[in-house]
């Protein structure tokens, strides 16, 4: 069975080799073309003047493209048709493309870019929170507010009550791949594109759009990103549509990809969060009502920033249940690059918000953090495995032990008292699948939670200067796109003569996996290995209509899709083998077709298949079931179900630097049974550093004119091998999915990227450890914002 396997990626050896290809790689015809944009040096403003004349005059220059020579400006926009390819008449952020040069290199268009002189008669730009609410500058017309119960009563008669502040920073997505696109004109105007994309069949549609062509005329294709996380859901629309527009108008191909600067200044990140919470408690620190205004800054376009805020409403609770409760978001329009999708896409500042929750309340009641949160969990409900039960293939991946249930003896043990109130969402899930008591204890156990709790403890009573901390974050994460009609996906199967299979689905690759774990369903349905099964390009020519690869839904969908469309192919070689061999028993495994006490390889059997005139290729189309999303009311089931975890941490601070390095890091993550531990576990390991990062190193910082000031490594710092803790240690919860996933797995992309939090929760541990009142430390947690804790902690 190729399912569960620990296989490496796929392209692993490519990669490390430096033959995997990606956009710039290509081979690219003679003639083709290189783009690069001019871009704005102010936040807002008018352009008074735009003199092109050295562009256009500079070596290599075949042509510059403006609002002034374009008859008609195509949109770039995922959604709300406000994003220009090239400002007309209005520049929004400093970064914004101007104007497009079309070059005989890639270096000749990027030098001439420099050369534009622009005039603008600037506005006031817009850029803090504080701006924004004071011109009520913002998408929608006011705040969305979601409410369960009534927590303003809540904690007014609450015994305990307290408020508070969280500011957290964006993030830069940082793939090693820059945005970067190819068009390839084709004859009679049709056109076919390379983009490094999360969602090709956006990028067809707006393309073809900009060139008034029928989406049939339009051809995309991925072979794979050098990464994405969340970063190439919308912002490969620019370079795509302008390849495809520079293409159509000088007949030549085009190419088009940022450097990184260029990339860092022009395309959108994560959503900064400032979150501001009260909230009512009782002595064990149950929280009986709370109350949470969140704001984001979304930038100067719409993009994805609607559903991005939304799920950071929808994460608001993590894994308590709340009675009463109300979440505010505002979504700020600010002159900056527009915000994006990025890992979490929104959960995680959510998430963040009801930690630091948490964790002050711990800290206001001496309590230890781990009892708070046990003592707000959801409950665990042992409710049947939905659908058909557990399919007998699903054993442990290691061990071989069958797989159980999971929810545990050591949830059942838990003396904590069960929450009184319905076991349901904020916006009014029934939250069925909870193992969050179980991680907890099992998680506290290995690491050996509480040794260690004293050991810190008694370092900080010893030690005046390096000081140690702990931090522990619970995570459960929705899976399904908010978006209800998203979660769809489709694949294309051909099975050849020589019994080699072709794989093709709407996902892309973008490093996480994806297409080894939908080749080990694929080999597995026909009971191959996986080298029998060819991965090839998305391309929207084989399957239309897809979604981006995104809310980690990738494998659940695609997945499904390619079960779906294999399984009719087995159907049929199975009735032709039936009829020719008058037995009903077929079997296919290990590369053999058993049938009335004869074995053909797998090879024979589809010749044979073939010679008598079986269609041995196949469609397969997937939705996820049971959702349904009332996104103005607040209320529904967003979510199919939900992919749960649980970090440890344990950090060291240098109280007079604010220097400071994780020691130790212990982590239990939830993927269901497991399709691929091995790339599963990476998920896990890169997600949490890089949340990690998120919340301590990478700092984005603009100045009072809106230029961002860390636009390149040197001076916006990512996690590297070293950051990673000496003691790592990461293990898979071991239970299926309760819901019938594909294989019983659940997705991983994005949950564990909320377990970095438990780096920033023990960075502030080890803060409290410097004076007694609480340091409410802000996200990046830096050296200085360290430091500046520190003197608060000490206040
Ligand atoms: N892992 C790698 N190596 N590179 C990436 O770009 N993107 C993340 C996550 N893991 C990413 C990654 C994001 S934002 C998502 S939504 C998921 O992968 C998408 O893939 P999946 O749905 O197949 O999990
Ligand atoms: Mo991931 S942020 O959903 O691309």
């Amino acid at each position: 069975m190729s399912v569960r396997a620990p296989l490496p990626h796929d392209a692993a050896r490519l990669h490390v080799t430096g033959q995997a290809r990606y956009i710039d790689d290509i081979p690219t015809p003679a003639g083709t073309l290189h783009l690069a944009f001019g871009l704005s040096t102010v936040a807002h403003g008018d352009i008074t003047a735009l003199d092109l004349s050295d562009v256009q005059a500079a070596e290599g220059v075949v042509a510059v493209l403006s609002a002034d020579t374009l008859a008609e400006m195509p949109d770039c926009s995922p959604s709300n048709h406000d994003e220009p390819l090239l400002a007309t008449g209005r520049v929004h952020y400093r970064g914004q493309p101007v104007f497009l040069v079309i070059a005989t290199s890639h270096l000749a268009a990027r030098k001439a870019a420099r050369l534009g002189k622009v005039d603008y008669a600037e506005r006031p730009a817009i850029l803090s929170y504080e701006d924004a609410l004071a011109a009520d500058s913002r998408f929608e017309n006011g705040p969305v507010v979601w409410a369960k119960g009534d927590s303003a009563a809540a904690i007014k008669t609450a015994p305990h009550r307290l408020s508070g502040r969280i500011d957290m920073g964006g993030q830069e997505h940082f793939y090693l791949e820059g945005q970067a696109a190819l068009a390839l004109p084709q004859e009679g105007g049709d056109m076919h594109v390379h983009s490094s994309t999360q969602h090709p069949s956006e990028i067809q549609h707006k393309v073809a759009h900009a060139l008034h062509l029928p989406m049939h005329s339009v051809r995309v294709e991925t072979r794979r990103m050098g990464g994405g996380f969340g970063g190439k859901e919308s912002q490969g629309n620019a370079l795509a549509i302008a390849c495809a527009l520079a293409a159509r108008l000088t007949g030549h191909p085009c190419k088009m990809r940022y450097d990184r600067d260029d990339d860092m200044i022009i395309t959108g990140k994560r959503h900064d969060f400032r979150i501001d919470y009260t909230c009512g408690f009782d002595d064990r620190g149950r929280i009986l009502g709370l109350d949470f205004v969140q704001m984001t800054r979304c930038g100067w376009a719409q993009d994805l920033s609607l559903a991005v805020a939304d799920r950071a409403m929808l994460h608001a609770d993590n894994t308590y249940l709340l009675d009463h409760v109300r979440i505010e978001s505002h979504r700020l329009k600010t002159n900056t690059q527009s915000a994006t999708a990025y890992r979490g896409f929104g959960g995680p500042q959510g998430i963040l918000g009801i930690e630091r929750v948490i964790d002050h309340i711990a800290h206001s009641l001496g309590l230890d953090p781990v009892a708070v949160r046990k003592a707000n969990y959801y409950s665990e409900m042992v409710v049947p495995l939905a659908g058909d039960g557990v399919p007998e293939d699903h054993v442990n991946a290691v061990t071989g032990d069958p797989l159980t249930r999971g929810a545990s003896e050591a949830a059942l043990a838990d003396d904590t008292p069960a929450p009184t109130g319905e076991n349901t969402t904020p916006y009014g899930q029934l939250v069925e699948d909870s193992i969050s008591k179980a991680i907890t204890a099992s998680l506290c156990e290995s690491a050996n939670y509480k040794a260690r709790r004293a050991a810190v403890d008694r370092w900080n009573a010893e030690n005046p200067i390096l000081k140690k901390g702990l931090g522990f974050t619970p995570v459960k994460f929705g899976i399904s796109f908010t978006l209800t009609h998203l979660n769809q996906a489709g694949a294309l199967v051909h099975v050849y003569q020589d019994g080699s299979i072709h794989l093709n689905h709407g996902g892309t690759e973008m490093g996480q996996g994806l297409f080894q774990k939908v080749a080990q369903v694929a080999a597995s349905r026909f009971g191959v290995s996986v080298d029998a099964v060819k991965i090839t390009a998305t391309d929207t020519a084989k399957v239309p209509n897809t979604s981006a690869t995104a809310a980690s839904s990738g494998s659940d969908l695609n997945g499904m899709a390619v079960q779906i469309a294999c399984d009719e192919i087995r159907l049929r070689m199975e009735m032709f083998l039936v009829e020719r061999f008058g037995s009903n028993d077929v079997r296919f495994a290990d590369g053999t077709v058993q049938v009335a006490g004869q074995e053909l390889t797998f090879a024979q059997a589809a010749q044979l298949a073939y010679e008598n005139r079986v269609s041995l290729s196949a469609t397969g189309f997937y939705k996820t079931p049971k959702i349904e999303w009332d996104r103005v009311a607040g209320k529904g089931r967003p979510f199919f179900y939900f992919a749960y975890g649980a970090a440890l941490v344990e950090c060291v601070i240098d109280t007079l630097t604010g220097e400071n390095r994780m020691l130790r890091a212990d982590i239990l993550h939830d993927c269901g049974a497991s399709l691929n531990p091995a790339l599963d576990v990476g998920q896990i390991e890169g997600g949490f550093i890089q949340g990690a990062g998120w919340l301590t190193t990478e700092d984005l910082v603009w100045d009072e004119t809106g230029n961002l000031r860390t636009h390149a490594p040197s001076t916006y710092k990512i996690p590297v091998a070293s950051d990673a803790p000496p003691i790592f240690n990461v293990a898979l919860w071991d239970g299926p999915n309760r819901e019938d996933t594909v294989y019983r797995s659940k997705a991983v992309g994005e949950p564990p990227f909320n377990l970095g939090i438990a780096t920033f929760l023990a960075l502030s541990d080890a803060v409290s450890a410097c004076g007694p009142a609480y340091p409410a430390l802000n996200a990046p947690a830096t050296g200085e914002e360290i430091l500046r804790a520190i003197a608060r902690a000490q206040a």
